[in-house]
């Protein structure tokens, strides 16, 4: 018999201890493992995140397959989520597909719009006779996770999400997870300073909304920001930039030293340890290590 709690338990025991949940993005197997393998070589909770796109990679019912299977053989705390969802029937593929959690991002959207259909997506995750997280976001702080040279278009680091929308935002959809805009952005900066966060805002809208905060666009932030941050009342902390650069450096730099070798598992292999050092890193710090 499995005791792996539920995802919601598992962010209550994560918030009543002080820490966060990390949440990895991955696109294929390699970053599964790379983030199983980081992840265990803590003894710690983790949560693996599928965008629309790295899902339609790797397959829908495929990731979770495979994070069932594995959390069923090694009896072992990993939970999937539909990362950055941008329509109710992506959500509800990603549900009727297993997903432990949704996250439906209409962050793009006006209030009304956003509210309206992150409501509809809560309805159907309810409705469905298990356990499923909706997450919603409110505040846009970009889409991707990339390399950045300058802040992207449309992100205002002045106009943060405010207490009393999320407040507004929380009460009307009932949504399970919120992910603000705090000083956030998506992707990591090359050459300039990644913003700071707002603390005193994620510490005023976690106790306006009353539920678990997630912090997105976490590539770049500094330890300070993240330690200061979790204890304001962050409990999943979002990370993909840094994953997606160590796969790739660590693939050029094998493939450089090694012009012949042409067995993925491999080269591949590579890439697997290199995300598994920057989960096992973000996790250490993440859970107050
Ligand atoms: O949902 C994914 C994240 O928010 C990742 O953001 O690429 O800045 O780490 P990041
Ligand atoms: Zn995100």
């Amino acid at each position: 018999m499995s005791n792996i709690p539920p995802l919601k338990e598992a962010i209550k025991n994560a918030e009543a201890k002080g820490v966060a949940l990390g949440h990895f993005n991955i696109s294929d197997s390699v970053g599964f493992w790379g983030v199983v393998n980081g992840a265990r070589a803590l003894s710690i909770p983790v949560i693996i995140g599928v965008s629309e796109g790295e899902r339609d990679f790797i397959g829908v019912k495929q990731v979770v397959a495979m994070v069932k299977s594995l959390r069923e053989e090694i009896n072992y705390p990993i939970y999937l989520n539909a990362d950055h969802t941008y329509s109710f029937e992506r959500v509800k593929e990603a549900i009727d597909a297993g997903f432990d959690s949704v996250i439906f991002d209409g962050a793009k959207l006006s209030f009304e719009e956003n509210r309206a259909l992150a409501k509809k997506c809560v309805e159907y995750a309810r409705s469905v006779g298990r356990e499923v997280l909706v997450e919603a976001e409110l505040g846009y702080i970009g889409t991707s996770s990339k390399v950045l040279d300058a802040i992207p278009e449309g992100v205002s680091l002045e106009n943060l999400t405010t207490p009393e929308d999320a407040k507004r935002f929380v009460k009307e959809t009932g949504v399970d997870l919120f992910a603000p805009s705090v000083g956030n952005i998506h992707g990591m900066f090359r050459n300039i300073p990644e913003p700071r966060l707002n603390i005193d805002r994620i510490r005023e809208i976690r106790k306006s909304t009353g539920i678990p905060l997630v912090l997105h666009g976490g590539s770049g932030t500094s330890d300070e920001d993240f330690v200061s941050a979790i204890k304001a009342g962050i409990a999943v902390v979002h990370i993909n930039t840094e994953i997606r650069v160590a796969y790739r450096n660590a693939l050029e730099k094998f493939l450089k030293e090694n012009p012949d070798e042409i067995v993925p598992y491999k080269f591949a292999k590579s890439s697997v340890d290199a995300i598994s050092s920057v989960v096992e890193k973000r996790l250490r710090l993440f859970n107050m290590f």
